[in-house]
Parts: C-alpha cells; sequence; structure tokens
C-alpha cells in the first residue's frame, strides 16, 4: 500500500469514519486484520489475534485484548486466562471449537494495559463485521472493558452483570474476566451463575430456531 494510502486509512480511523468491511467474509476480514495499521498498537504486536472456535459458532464470547501469550501465538484466550475460560465453557457442555472467541482489540496493548479510545475506536469495525458475519444468538461479554465498548456503556459490571443487554438486535450477557476470577477465585461462585445462564439463553434461542 502506498504511504498516501496508508494515512489516509489512518486518518479516517481517527475520525471515527466508518471503512468498508461489508465485502469480507470471515477470512478475509482475518487477513485485512493481520495487515491493519489503523491505530499505533501495529508496531509492537508480533501477531494480530482474530479469532478462535467455529464460524459456524452461534454462540460468541468477547474479551478485551490480547495478552502476552496471545500476542506470541495469534490465538485469543490462550494464556492463564484462557485456561480458566477453556474450563468455565467445560462446566456447562461447551467445548472451545463450538463457540467463537475473539477480542474488542485484536493487537495488544502494551505490558496489558486497557485499550484506550482511539483504540477501541479504530478497531471497532473489525469486530462489528465478525458479528454481522457469525450472527450470534447471544454475545457473553468478558470484563468490564468488553462490556462498556460492546455496550457504549459507562456502567459499572456489578451493574451490567445478571441483566439481558443488546447489541443492535443481538442479546448480550456480562460476566467476569477470566482474569479477574484468577486474582479474586471468590467470584467464581457468581460466574458460574452467568454462565448457566448463557448456556440457558443459547439452549432456548437454537431450539427456538430449529
Ligand atoms: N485476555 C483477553 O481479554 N483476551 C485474550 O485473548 C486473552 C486474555
Ligand atoms: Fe488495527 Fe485493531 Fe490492531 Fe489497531 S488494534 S492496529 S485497529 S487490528
Amino acid at each position: 500500500m502506498s504511504r498516501r494510502a496508508c494515512s489516509t486509512i489512518h486518518d479516517s480511523a481517527a475520525r471515527g469514519d466508518t471503512f468498508d468491511l461489508s465485502g469480507e467474509d470471515l477470512d478475509s476480514l482475518a487477513k485485512r486484520v493481520a495487515e491493519c495499521r489503523r491505530c499505533p498498537l501495529w508496531e509492537e504486536r508480533t501477531r494480530t489475534v482474530f479469532s478462535n472456535g467455529s464460524k459456524r459458532a452461534r454462540l460468541m464470547f468477547v474479551g478485551e485484548a490480547p495478552g502476552r501469550e496471545e500476542d506470541l501465538q495469534g490465538l485469543p484466550f490462550v494464556g492463564r486466562a484462557g485456561k480458566l475460560l477453556t474450563k468455565i465453557l467445560d462446566s456447562v457442555g461447551l467445548a472451545r471449537d463450538e463457540v467463537y472467541i475473539t477480542n474488542i482489540l485484536k493487537c495488544r496493548p502494551p505490558n496489558n494495559r486497557d485499550p484506550n479510545e482511539e483504540e477501541v475506536r479504530a478497531c471497532e469495525p473489525y469486530l462489528a463485521r465478525q458479528i454481522e458475519l457469525l450472527k450470534p444468538v447471544l454475545i457473553c461479554a468478558l470484563g468490564r472493558v468488553a462490556a462498556q465498548n460492546l455496550l457504549k456503556t459507562n456502567a459499572s459490571l456489578s451493574v451490567l452483570r445478571g441483566g439481558i443487554h443488546y447489541y443492535n438486535d443481538t442479546r448480550v450477557i456480562v460476566t467476569y474476566h477470566p482474569a479477574a476470577l484468577l486474582r479474586n477465585p471468590h467470584l467464581k461462585r457468581s460466574a458460574w451463575e452467568d454462565i448457566k445462564l448463557v448456556r440457558k439463553i443459547y439452549d432456548e434461542e437454537i431450539a427456538g430456531e430449529e
């Protein structure tokens, strides 16, 4: 890509303009992400982290951003928090390859700091297109950053947990980030309630479609 084209894209991201991803499928979208320089995080990434799980899944989990392991492997939730997520899914009979897992940001912020507004805004169209293509019956937001950015709210996690929210017409449930459960094991009981609710709504939605 020419320098000029590149700076045009960067400027449009900075202005919050949308750029057109409507022709992309999940594979071509992942390639766009792999080449993305819409925010400064591209400079320090090892790999972009697009998704894992099944492209046919109808249940989607959205985390915050890649951490160290994810940046190295190019896959979401493969570090310690990811191993706990696998166990949480397993506890309600869901295999990782039955669901679709991604993050708000596709590149790792330095030292795992919180994503900033510019980064979220620049990266948002990719997640929007992922959701449009996957058409999940339910999205589970993992942690405050995922929840607040998906739902465009400043409400705290404790306010958002336990309720049903919407991203356009898609239902969203909010739970703790698995890293928070590693730091505060006493939260696991509530997280268990949340994942059971995810499983229940997912089953109802899928049964309703059959
Ligand atoms: N934390 C996240 O939010 N996402 C990952 O992919 C890994 C850790
Ligand atoms: Fe592009 Fe998102 Fe990575 Fe920023 S975080 S460079 S917007 S893929």
